[in-house]
């Protein structure tokens, strides 16, 4: 085996002695498994040419083996406003210390993953390689960032980093080839190729006279070979709500029936086909403002793109779509084929599965909340979730892929307690879990937060919640209904009130679960975690945050939001 390294004896000695090290170490920074499914391949690629990888994930590095390492890859990902994910905190943290060591013999590349509709775009994968560089690691290839479509700028990197690895001995270009092949399961769908899905059953789990609308789907993966654990999501390929396609067509006195390529692969579609399902039209990012004005010259527009202006382009962008671009920004005098080349491709919408596969053979439940609101002047539609609140019925089907989440996981021994925090539908892989710990037999005991607005219309899968606790399945529920009384009663207020319980369950060794809404829910219950372990351990603040991010650290902390 030659991707072993081991010099035996019966391996032909190379004639030339080998300066280069051929081990490789692969850390990835991934929430949603992206970065860590590319690190694997990558790993896979790179030892089937006879290097010798390590594949890890920032969380299992040891910081102080960072001095011995020869050659680093990392794939790492950015999240909400620019922060890295859960499983990259401590050696981003550590990185950026003044512990870090000099790394001056250290060759290195770094491949980051984001969302160009985001400010921080990439974020964490800048300062990856930034710090590196200060600390006298040369790189290897450049950075690439990635946005949504990643998996070709990602084949390209990897053939870099290859021919980087071998100090530009020129490479044959079978890596792009090899990539898309390199897909994980056992079945032939994948992110690159969707599984059409029948849907077998679409339920509002809201009352009447409630706010909100959560479709309960479940969705038939006969035939698919498709499978997945608790924990896992749910990708799908929406489809643009029609009305806004005929309004962009109206607009732009296009002809919808007009042929126009698609990708560089040269695949043809009409152009009301192309704007209902290739393209994204319903969001804005800088990237495509900047391709934008390269066919208006608007001077508006090139306002908006000129250095100084950055909040005035968020707050442009925030809120508006396609049809706001076309409408603000024209004329354009180009033909549709030059406009869409500006478009991203539609990118897949993850949901967290609400289903056991051991409980639900062949089935995958979602559990969808509807997006609407109304943003300058007009109402606006979640793309997928109005699709599937709006024109998806039983018996119709739907593109889908599994996209397995490594870092929210059951723990491995069905005897651990664990804690979960679902509010809104967050809920969703907690229903998993449960029928998961019912249909398995497992003994651990098990505690719910669950919170909506209102105990009436909004407390989704009550009767299941319900059984479980009569069963034992569930040990312990605590609901918030938020908007039932005066004051706000949220999930982090039930935590706080069984302050002294909860601590008692974290030492007996339960794993907490997150889900759900990032940006005020899952802040706000993980200060209130320190809070309860500051108070409950006799710690101060410093030391309470330690715990917990050692309780990340061991994977007895894990978060799933968005
Ligand atoms: P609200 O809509 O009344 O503000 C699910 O969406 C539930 O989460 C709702 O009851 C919602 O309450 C609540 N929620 C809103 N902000 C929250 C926060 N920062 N922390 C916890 N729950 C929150």
């Amino acid at each position: 085996n030659q991707s072993t390294g081991n010099t035996t004896a019966t391996n032909v000695t190379p004639v030339v002695e080998q300066v280069i090290s051929k081990d490789v170490t692969i850390l990835f920074g991934s929430q949603t498994g992206n970065a860590q499914g590319l690190a694997e391949q990558a790993g896979k690629m790179l030892d089937s040419k006879g290097f010798n990888c390590t594949v890890l994930s920032m969380s299992d590095f040891k910081p102080k083996n960072l001095k011995k390492v020869e050659n680093l890859l990392i794939l790492v990902s950015t999240h909400g406003e620019g922060d890295p994910p859960d499983n990259a905190l401590t050696f981003h943290e550590f990185l950026h210390g003044k512990r870090a060591p000099k790394v001056d013999s250290l060759r290195y590349s770094v491949l980051s993953l984001g969302d160009s509709s985001y400010e921080f775009f990439c974020q964490t994968g800048k300062e990856f390689d930034q710090r590196l560089e200060e600390l006298g690691g040369t790189r290897l290839y450049p950075r690439v960032d990635c946005d949504l479509d990643f998996d070709e700028p990602a084949a390209e990197w990897i053939e870099g980093v290859l021919n980087g690895l071998n100090e530009g001995v020129a490479q044959s270009t079978e890596v792009l080839a090899e990539m898309p092949t390199a897909s994980s399961g056992e079945s032939e769908y994948s992110r690159t190729n969707p599984f059409q899905a029948e849907v077998l059953e679409n339920l509002n789990l809201n009352g009447r006279g409630s706010n909100k609308e959560t479709r309960h789907l479940e969705l038939l993966l006969e035939g698919s070979g498709l499978t997945y654990e608790p924990g896992d999501a749910l990708g799908i390929y929406p489809e643009n709500d029609p009305e806004l396609v005929q309004l962009l067509l109206k607009e732009l006195n296009w002809d919808s029936e007009e042929i126009v390529t698609v990708n560089k692969q040269g695949d043809v579609l009409s152009l009301e086909e192309a704007l209902t399902k290739h393209f994204e039209i319903t969001v804005l990012t800088k990237p495509l403002l900047e391709q934008a004005l390269k066919l208006s010259n608007h001077d508006a527009l090139r306002e908006l793109l000129s250095a100084g202006k950055e909040a005035e382009l968020k707050e442009y962008i925030n809120g508006r779509d396609l049809l706001d671009l076309v409408r603000d920004f024209g004329p354009w005098g180009v033909s549709a084929q030059e406009f869409i080349a500006i478009l991203r491709k539609m990118p897949g919408r993850l949901y967290s599965i609400a289903s056991s596969y051991a409980a639900n053979e062949e089935e995958v439940h979602l559990t969808i909340g509807t997006v609407r609101y109304e943003s300058h002047g007009r109402k606006r539609k979640g793309v997928c979730s109005t699709l599937c609140a709006e024109r998806l019925e039983s018996g119709d089907t739907i593109p889908i892929y599994i996209q397995k989440n490594p870092n929210f996981k059951l723990p491995e021994h069905p005897d651990t307690p664990i804690i979960m925090v679902g509010p809104g539908t967050g809920i969703a892989p907690f229903r998993a879990f449960m029928q998961e710990r019912e249909e398995t037999e497992a003994e651990g005991k098990s505690w719910l937060f669950f919170g909506d607005q209102h105990f009436m219309t909004d407390f989704l899968y009550q009767t299941e919640w319900q059984q479980w606790l009569k069963d034992g399945v569930l040990t312990k529920m605590d609901v918030a209904f938020s908007r039932d009384s005066d004051e706000k009663v949220y999930v982090q207020h039930r935590m706080r009130e069984q302050s002294k319980e909860l601590y008692t369950w974290i030492q007996e060794g339960a794993v907490i679960y997150i889900c759900g809404d990032e940006k005020h829910m899952a802040h706000d219950v993980h200060e209130t975690l320190i809070t309860i372990i500051e108070q409950e351990g006799q710690m101060n603040r410093e030391q309470a945050e330690q715990y917990l991010s050692e309780m990340q650290q061991q994977k007895r902390y894990q978060r799933d939001v968005y």
